[in-house]
């Protein structure tokens, strides 16, 4: 890392679309399963790395709902990786303070990976630094339908219906809106994203393949953070002001 980013201005939450591992394996003549591996590398280096850096939460969009069209295989290996990385980095979200959540529903998960799942979640509860959350089995569509669905549970009033009342019944109830989202390979789209919680959110797109993004480039998309003027609808005088 190259030391230039200004601390002061490091994004509280940042979001990221993990995409284009299998055309990373594809361009080197390698399995999918490879693009995936490789891809499980550098969400580990970017966890490490934003957590040096201050980041308090960080969002990977790892499994959305629509990713159980793929292959079987592929889904499969998916979700080894996933039980890998929970039994390898334990210790290592531990030392670091980071406390894993998941966002979506993890009750369609299958059971091994929900049991390696909720063992590192309770571990890592008391934990304080940075929260970690894996969007698994995740739908931005369907997330903001359990929240109505919730409410509507409720039976609160219309008028009781506000947009706090409605971010409490999110998966990412009592953490911040994301600052930043990044998405990786060249892809324009939000993909059923955190569609709630992106109404303020800066993007940062890139052409590079998830698995070649290192440090440097999560560098660039800090500067490029670091450069926007964020408005929240105001006027550039009044954010100025
Ligand atoms: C997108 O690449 C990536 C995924 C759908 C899976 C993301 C999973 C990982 C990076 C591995 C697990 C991560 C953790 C944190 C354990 P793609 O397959 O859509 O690429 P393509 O568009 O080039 O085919």
């Amino acid at each position: 890392m190259t030391g230039t980013t200004d601390a002061s201005s490091v994004p509280g939450h940042i979001a990221i679309i993990m995409d284009g591992n299998g055309r990373w394996a594809q361009r080197r003549g390698l399995s999918r399963s490879e693009g995936h591996r490789a891809g499980t590398r550098t969400a580990k280096a970017v966890v490490t790395r934003c957590r040096e850096l201050g980041v308090r939460h960080l969002t990977l969009y790892t499994f959305s709902r629509e990713n159980w069209s793929r292959p079987k295989d592929e889904v499969g290996l998916i979700f080894d990786l996933l039980v890998e990385y929970m039994k390898g980095e334990l210790g290592n979200l531990l030392e670091q303070d980071i406390r894993l959540k998941v966002l979506g529903e993890m009750d369609g998960l299958p059971f091994v990976v929900r049991q390696s799942l909720s063992h590192v979640m309770s571990k890592t509860a008391h934990c304080r630094a940075m929260t970690l959350n894996l969007a698994l089995n995740y739908s931005g569509r369907e997330e903001i339908l359990r929240a109505c669905r919730a409410l509507a549970a409720k039976g609160l009033a219309p008028e009781a219906i506000t947009e706090d009342a409605f971010a409490a019944e999110l998966y990412t109830a009592g953490q911040p809106d994301p600052d930043l989202i990044i998405r990786t390979s060249g892809e324009l789209r939000l993909s059923n994203y955190l569609l709630f919680q992106a109404a303020y959110a800066e993007f940062y797109f890139t052409e590079t393949l998830w698995p070649d993004f290192d440090e440097a480039e999560l560098e660039r998309a800090l500067a490029h953070y670091q450069s926007r003027q964020r408005r929240f609808g105001k006027t550039g005088e009044q954010v100025a002001d």
